[in-house]
């Protein structure tokens, strides 16, 4: 086997892009691992292939059998750019887009086995590979599925029971697991219905069932005394359906009797104006109507006066539709909303059942009293008045969940009590722990009605617990929904994983049910094809899951793993363990009861966590600086921890995005100082879209895979270099990757983040290194106010860092960007306000994107941006710049005098404001009087803009959405101006180009 791997020499970024974009594109159809509990940052499941077999492979492997092996069987880039152009002519795709099924459905089979061992030279099961950070699996999940002894640990005890239920159980027990959880989830079922079928109404009419209680949150108004209740609109549907307020006013203010009605109407001029609007509240009284601070709210909250109020039950009706050509009637359900009726209203008696129960409850530890942590990022859940972990649910979903605890612990005890809980048996009680908690995600006060889908949205929707003024109680009784829902994806969920991980014995078992005439899937499948699927040999690769921090994995030998494929947290960008204590407090009474060695804490670890966490340092000076390099800190010695156990030949992978800079130095800060060098990246466009993809807001896509390996000492003959030297070599590695880059469909400020491989390799293999000559005083002086007093060391004028090597591949990336928009004319010719703004479209491909980022931009171009930017070409909301086109520049007078003066942004935004609202020899005759026709940088300057402008849709037959629609106007009025004044001076933008080029492909 050759010294080099695979991934050192070659990835196919552009294939591996598309099939991880193509894994996730159907929400409807994600892969088992995704949806069988809710985990953060999860990585795709065809990128962890990729990056696990070419971490092992020789660099010289054939390149198309890898491909096979991973599941990409054609070409995923052509199919795609097909389906763009399809979409945009507005044709229907004619057969198949993709000539194969999504990458991650494929198994390695026994040839690629065969192949992959032919290239390592060993059994795969000798091979070892480590996951220190393995979150929800994605990685140790495709280890398994080639066949690799694999080491899975997460320091998450929830993240290590899904790992134990994503890679231990399906592999170990194959399709029996299913059948087993399936039997006990019957017995729950059984229990549950007579339990809970009280707590919901019946419906008033016949043939309809009430599927979701909308509730608005509510508070009493401080002026007059009337019950508000708070939601920030009152939609139902897209359709126009929505809820009116009917204000009752009693006597006048400050008199009883003061309380809302609710009726559905049917038009959005009927609805009601919301009552919440950036924290504060309204009051719908009209004798009243005075805002109400968010303060106050949150007083009453923590006061316990925060009430709920129903103000619409949405339902299904069975609507006959007709019959079928034997006479038997046909039916569909129908979704209809209702105001509430007075019959709906059952909160006294539910109030005394929980009442009841929770004395008891208190006593058997069923339902979660413990308090919300006070110290952490995201508080809300305590100012609005919900102190315990089960505050967050209304007292109807606490009862229901909280009587799922308690027929759960009484399955598990009749079990344990009969010596009936066999490990299989067991595995089956994680399931349905597992199953449980999907009902928590959809079954609390911050689960919104989400009025395009129709349906409830999980908690988790978002990352955050953020305040819901009002929320959507999912009814866990509807057939085929609640309950079912959850018991029944859980099921399918344990028969796909059997599928991906154990392919001969489930496709066994499909044969076997087949030829019963049964549904393939379903209960059918376990009771017809268990004994055939049996029969099929397999022995599981040898897994091991623990629950410990990454910088103490004492269970493996050192010097003893083959390869370390990871995905550590991302700096601050997800606060696991803050987040997961939401389902640690419930899990804990159910599946601690089965796996109780992950239960012991009364919440999860913080401290141990590799995160940027600002509330662990809380009311210290330099609350984030802290936070910054405890991240830094704890991930050396998780690096320092897998470079003991990796042999020393072995290569670390590492999967990471983040977009700030800060993030990426403490990270490869802390990888070097473990005694690791980057050896090759590679960008993966994880989260692509189509090239006509314009945001609103920037957001990166790219994940960046850095393959690394143990640093061997300098030969001690070797040249002293400094960093003066080595800043040109890391331009020079990154000029010589950025057009690959850029060919694979990378763009904006991934192109940046992709720059940052080639630095960090370039970077690394100089490391560790020192200025020649001192960093200059100004740097320094900023390096000193960042710093502050918070740590003891002086800052070294000679340091070099990381960052330094991001700056100069940033640096790379601009100048090369503003070569290529304009068109190679004359880049020295723009000016650095025009450049910024040139810049950061191309960046950002948005008009909103953080202040820091465009203040790092605005620096490295030589701009100031409060004095040269802010209030001129763009405002600053909250964290966030947002740019502005030119009729909002002639509104707010924020532009230059349009003779040059200022700068060519200026000329352009005056003239495509004078197109806009007068004509386009108007915004001619404007530049001609300026003497602009003839002014080389003014075509530079409209050579970019156009570049970077969003399309308007009368050029790309796509419609922006209103945030871009003037920038797509801007666009319109400069193309038509180029058609008419520039043609000789300035190209066709490169998008039209393409555009044309593709129409003239298709009329062909
Ligand atoms: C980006 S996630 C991994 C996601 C995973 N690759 C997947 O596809 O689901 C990072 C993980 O690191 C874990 N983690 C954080 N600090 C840790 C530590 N000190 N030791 C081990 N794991 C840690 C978090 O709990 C989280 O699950």
């Amino acid at each position: 086997m050759s010294e080099r791997r695979l991934i050192e020499e070659w990835l196919p970024i552009a294939a591996l892009g598309e099939e991880s974009v193509r894994e996730r594109r159907s929400m409807t159809a994600l892969p088992p691992t995704y949806y069988l509990h809710v985990w953060w940052a999860r990585r795709p499941l065809v990128a962890s292939r990729a990056a696990v077999l070419a971490s092992l492979l020789p660099a010289d492997a054939d390149h198309d059998k890898f491909l096979h092996a991973i599941g990409i069987h054609g070409d995923p880039v052509a199919s795609r750019r097909r389906i763009d152009a399809a979409k945009r002519s507005g044709d229907r795709f004619e057969g198949q887009a993709y000539e194969y099924s999504r990458a991650f459905t494929y198994s390695p089979n026994a040839a690629d086995r065969q192949w992959i061992k032919g290239q390592v030279s060993e059994d795969l099961g000798t091979f070892k590979l480590l996951d220190p950070t393995a979150g929800g699996g994605s990685i140790p999940f495709e280890a398994e599925r080639v066949g690799l002894s694999t080491f899975a640990n997460d320091l998450n005890p929830v993240a290590t029971l899904i790992l134990q239920a994503t890679i231990q159980y399906p592999a170990l027990f194959g399709l029996s697991v299913g059948a087993e959880y399936r039997r006990i989830a019957d017995k729950f079922v059984a229990k549950r219905e007579k339990l809970i079928g009280s707590y919901y109404p019946a419906e008033p009419e016949d043939a309809c069932i009430a599927t979701n209680y909308l509730y608005a949150r509510t508070i009493h108004c401080p002026y007059c005394d009337g019950l508000i209740p708070l939601s920030p609109n009152w939609r139902l549907s897209s359709d126009g359906i929505g809820v009116r307020l009917l204000p009752a006013k009693g006597d006048g203010p400050l008199t009883p009797g003061r309380v809302c009605r609710f009726e559905i109407v049917d038009k959005p001029a009927d609805h009601s104006e919301g009552t919440v609007s950036d924290g504060d509240a309204t009051c719908p009284y009209p004798d009243c109507g005075r805002v109400v601070d968010g303060d106050e709210i949150k007083r009453q909250a923590q006061a316990g006066g925060m009430g709920e109020q129903l103000y619409a039950v949405v339902f299904k009706r069975r609507v006959l539709t007709g019959k079928t050509a034997s006479g038997v009637e046909k039916f569909k359900w129908v979704r209809g909303f209702r105001a509430p009726r007075k019959e709906d209203d059952n909160s006294a008696l539910i109030a005394e059942r929980l009442a009841e129960k929770l004395s008891e409850w208190e006593g058997t530890d069923i339902v979660p009293s413990e308090a919300f942590p006070e110290n952490t990022n995201d508080s809300r859940p305590i100012q609005y008045g919900m102190p315990l972990w089960r505050d967050m649910f209304s007292p109807r979903q606490l009862l229901c969940h909280g009587t799922s605890v308690e027929i759960y612990r009484e399955l598990l005890d009749a079990d344990r009590t009969a010596n009936a809980l066999t490990d299989l048996r067991r595995a089956a009680f994680v399931y349905l722990a597992l199953s449980l908690d999907t009902l928590l995600n959809y079954g609390c006060r911050s689960c919104r009605w989400d009025v395009v889908t129709e349906r409830v949205r999980s908690i988790f929707d978002r990352h955050d617990f953020a305040f819901c003024s009002s929320y959507s109680e999912m009814s866990f009784l509807v057939a085929g929904g609640g309950y079912d829902w959850a018991i029944e994806k859980t099921a399918k969920c344990i028969e796909e994983l059997v599928e991906l991980v154990r392919p001969e014995e489930a496709a066994e078992a499909k044969v076997a049910a087949k030829a019963q005439k049964r549904s393939a899937r379903g209960a059918e499948l376990f009771i017809s094809s268990l004994a055939a699927a049996a029969e099929v040999p397999y022995s599981p690769p040898p897994v091991t899951i623990t629950c410990k921090s990454g910088d103490h994995l004492d269970h493996i030998e050192p010097n003893s793993i083959d390869v370390v494929v990871m995905d550590p947290p991302y700096y601050d960008n997800v606060m696991y363990a803050e987040l997961s204590d939401f389902f640690y407090v419930w899990l804990k009474r159910t599946a601690g009861y089965v796996e109780p060695s992950l239960f012991r804490r009364l919440l999860t670890d913080k401290d141990q966590e590799a995160v940027a966490n600002v509330a662990r340092f809380k009311g210290q000076k330099g609350a984030k600086v802290l936070a910054g390099r405890d991240y830094q800190e704890r991930m050396a010695a998780i690096f320092t921890e897998c470079r003991r156990v990796l042999k020393p030949n072995g290569v670390l992978t590492l999967m990471f995005t983040h977009k700030a800079t800060g993030a990426w130095d403490s990270l490869t800060t802390g990888l070097m100082k473990a005694g690791f060098t980057i050896t090759a990246s590679w960008p993966i466009n994880t989260e692509a879209e189509g090239s006509l993809h314009i945001k609103d807001k920037s957001a990166a896509n790219s994940t960046i895979f850095l393959a690394c390996r143990p640093r061997h000492q300098q030969p001690a003959t070797a040249e002293k270099l400094y960093w003066e030297d080595v800043e040109p070599l890391v331009a020079k590695a990154v000029r010589e990757r950025v057009q690959k880059f850029q060919d694979a469909g990378i763009g904006g400020v991934d192109l940046y983040l992709a720059s940052f491989g080639p630095a960090l390799e370039k970077f690394s293999e100089f490391w560790p290194l020192e200025r020649g000559t001192p960093r200059p005083q100004i740097e320094l002086e900023k390096k000193r106010k960042k710093q502050g007093e918070l740590f003891p060391e002086e800052i070294d004028p000679y340091a070099v860092t990381p960052e330094d090597a991001l700056t100069a591949a940033r640096r790379e990336v601009k100048n090369w960007r503003l070569e290529q928009l304009t068109h190679r004319k004359a880049r020295t010719d723009m000016d650095p306000v025009t450049a910024w703004f040139v810049l950061a479209w191309d960046a950002f491909e948005a008009p909103v994107f953080p202040f820091d980022e465009a203040l790092r931009l605005a620096r490295a171009v030589g701009v100031d941006l409060e004095k040269d930017i802010v209030g001129r070409l763009a405002t600053k909301k909250g964290s966030d710049i947002v740019l502005l086109d030119s009729q909002q520049r002639a509104a707010k007078m924020s532009w230059g005098r349009g003779d040059g003066s200022q700068t060519m942004i200026d000329v352009l935004h005056h003239a495509a404001n004078a197109a806009r609202v007068r004509s386009l020899e108007a915004a001619r005759e404007l530049l001609e009087k300026g003497g602009w026709l003839n002014e080389p940088a003014l075509h530079v300057a409209l050579q970019a803009a156009l570049e970077v402008l969003p399309v308007s849709a009368s050029f790309s037959k796509i419609e922006l959405t209103p945030t871009l629609s003037g920038f797509g106007s801007d666009f319109e009025a400069l193309e038509n101006l180029r058609r008419l004044a520039f043609t000789e001076q300035v190209d066709e933008p490169t998008l039209l180009s393409k555009l044309r080029m593709e129409e003239a492909l298709q009329i062909q």
